[in-house]
C-alpha cells in the first residue's frame, strides 16, 4: 500500500462515526418530532385543535353588560368606561355561565388600582398615575374613588 493511504484507517473510524452520528439524529429526529410538524409552515398542526379544547377562563365583557346593567349604567360617561370588566375582576367565565355556582369575590382596591396607575416613567405621560406615598393619604383607593367611576365630582 502507497504511504499516501498509510493512516486511512484514521479517516474510515471517523467517517463510520460521523455516518453513525447523522444516522441517530435522523432516528431521534423521527421519534421525537410530532408527525403533524410543518403542517403549516414551522408549527405543529395539531396545537389548533390543542388550543381549542382548552376551556375559556375569560368571558368577555359582553357577557357581563347582559347581566350587570346597574354596573353598565354607573360606568357611563366615566373614563373607565372602555376598561375591560375581567381586567380588574380576573377572569370569570366560569362564574358568567352559571352565576350562582361561582360567585365572585371583589377585586382588592388597595392593589388592583396601581396595578395601572402605579407611577412609572414607561407609562405614557397623559395617562393619569399617583405616587401612593404622597397620594391618597393612605387610605385604600376606593375609600375617595368609586371604581366604576373614578371622577370623584
Ligand atoms: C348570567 C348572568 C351573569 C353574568 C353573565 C355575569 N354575572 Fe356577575 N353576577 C350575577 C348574579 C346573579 C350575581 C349574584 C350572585 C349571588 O349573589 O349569589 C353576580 C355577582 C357578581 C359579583 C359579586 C357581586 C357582589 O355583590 O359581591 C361580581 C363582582 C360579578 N358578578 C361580576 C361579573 C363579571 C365581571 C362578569 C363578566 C365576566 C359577570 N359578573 C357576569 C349574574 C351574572
Ligand atoms: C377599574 C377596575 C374595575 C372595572 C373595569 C370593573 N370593576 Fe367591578 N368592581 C371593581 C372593584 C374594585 C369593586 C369592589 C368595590 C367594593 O369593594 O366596594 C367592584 C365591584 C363590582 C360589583 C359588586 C357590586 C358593586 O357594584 O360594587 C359588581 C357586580 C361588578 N363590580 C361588576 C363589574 C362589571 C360587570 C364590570 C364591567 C362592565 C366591572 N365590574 C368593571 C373594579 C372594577
Ligand atoms: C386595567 C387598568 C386599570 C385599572 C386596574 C384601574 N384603572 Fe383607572 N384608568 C384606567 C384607564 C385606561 C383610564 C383612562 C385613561 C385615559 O382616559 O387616558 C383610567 C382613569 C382613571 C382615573 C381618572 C378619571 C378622570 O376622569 O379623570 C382615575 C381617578 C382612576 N382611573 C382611578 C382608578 C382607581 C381608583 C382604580 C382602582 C379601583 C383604577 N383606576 C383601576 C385604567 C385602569
Ligand atoms: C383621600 C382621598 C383619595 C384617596 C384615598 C385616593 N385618591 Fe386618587 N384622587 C383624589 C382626588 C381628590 C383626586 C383629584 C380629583 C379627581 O381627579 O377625581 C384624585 C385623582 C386621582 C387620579 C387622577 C390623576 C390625574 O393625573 O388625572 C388617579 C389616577 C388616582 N387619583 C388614583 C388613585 C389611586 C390608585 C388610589 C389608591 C392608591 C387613590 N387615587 C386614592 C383623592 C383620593
Amino acid at each position: 500500500m502507497s504511504s499516501r493511504f498509510k493512516d486511512q484507517e484514521h479517516l474510515i473510524r471517523m467517517g463510520v462515526l460521523l455516518l453513525a452520528g447523522i444516522i441517530v439524529f435522523f432516528v431521534l429526529r423521527g421519534v421525537m418530532v410530532p408527525r403533524d410538524f410543518g403542517e403549516y409552515g414551522h408549527y405543529r398542526g395539531g396545537a389548533l385543535e390543542d388550543n381549542r379544547a382548552r376551556p375559556a377562563v375569560y368571558a368577555g365583557r359582553k357577557a357581563c353588560e347582559e347581566c350587570h346593567e346597574e354596573v353598565v349604567a354607573a360606568r357611563k360617561g366615566g373614563r373607565h368606561a372602555a376598561v375591560g370588566c375581567e381586567a380588574c375582576h380576573g377572569p370569570l367565565a366560569k362564574h358568567a355561565s352559571d352565576p350562582a355556582a361561582a360567585k365572585p369575590g371583589r377585586p382588592d382596591a388597595k392593589t388592583i388600582c396601581l396595578v395601572c396607575h402605579l407611577e412609572n416613567v414607561a407609562r405614557p405621560a397623559k395617562f393619569p398615575q399617583v405616587n401612593p406615598l404622597d397620594h391618597g393619604e393612605g387610605k385604600a383607593c376606593s375609600d375617595c374613588h368609586k371604581p366604576h367611576q373614578p371622577k370623584i365630582s
